[in-house]
């Protein structure tokens, strides 16, 4: 079973939102499990410390290397990639969220405080990944962000897996614009080609829609001018539910 492994100051921050909604269900129905390790249960002496000033000076507090050392060795070695969660790692795409989740699980060391120390990065081959370029408090939500992400591609436990975001994002553009009933809101109609039934435009409305919004708001990305169909990508049918 697809397994994730969280090793964090603050445990009682998981299952958090991942026990809920879909991965909640998921997580009920034994389509993937959790586990988190208290960093703190590691750390020595009265107080059990995990931080310490950064050495060469300056603000804030550094995570130690032993502690976290000594937690990381705790969890069974197995081969799931070691991920740390820290705003300077390499950002996070769907491509590596599909390889995850096409594996065996992760184990992800939530940082706090100012960062950790270099060296148990180093020492644990710990791959350092970012969800974003802004700054969070901690590695937690980071983390909750990346689970959610693996495990909705997990088989079973997406309810309709041509469900559009990801595929689109897999091809490179943004998702199209969608409606629902009520066909007139606030004076506002439905796009008459959506009502058309004419699937084949429907198709190029809604590629040229995914284009656009995607040349106005993320050029970056691979898919404006290509001629690549939004195909479903990186995920499986939603087969042997049993056997998860
Ligand atoms: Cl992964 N961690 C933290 N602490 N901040 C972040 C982040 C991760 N990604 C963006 N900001």
């Amino acid at each position: 079973m697809w397994n994730a492994t969280v090793l964090t100051l603050f445990p009682a921050m998981f299952p958090g939102p991942l026990g809920t909604s879909l991965a909640g269900r998921a997580l009920a129905a034994a389509r993937w499990s959790l586990e988190t390790v208290d960093i703190r249960q590691f750390a020595t002496g009265k107080h059990r410390v995990v931080d310490d000033t950064p050495a060469g000076g300056g603000p804030g507090m550094v995570m130690r290397a032993d502690v976290l050392a000594r937690a990381l060795d705790s969890c069974v070695a197995d081969d799931r990639p070691r991920l740390v969660m820290s705003p300077r790692g390499v950002p996070l795409k769907q491509a590596r969220v599909v390889d995850l989740a096409t594996g065996p699980g992760v184990v992800i060391l939530c940082g706090r405080y100012e960062g950790i120390d270099q060296r148990v990065i180093e020492a644990r081959r710990l791959e350092e990944v970012s969800i974003g370029d802004y700054v969070l408090s901690g590695g937690e939500i980071a983390a909750w962000a990346l689970i959610d992400a693996c495990v909705r591609l997990l088989p079973g436990v997406m309810g309709q897996p041509q469900s559009g975001v990801e595929e689109s994002f897999a091809a490179g553009l943004l998702e199209y614009p969608q409606y629902t009933r009520p066909q007139l809101w606030e004076g506002r109609a439905i796009p008459d080609v959506l009502l058309s039934g004419d699937h084949g435009r429907i198709a190029a409305w809604r590629r040229a829609e995914a284009e656009r919004l995607t040349r106005e708001r993320r050029p970056d990305l691979p898919g404006v001018g290509t001629d690549r169909s939004p195909e479903p990508v990186g995920r499986k049918a939603p087969e042997d539910e049993a056997g998860a």
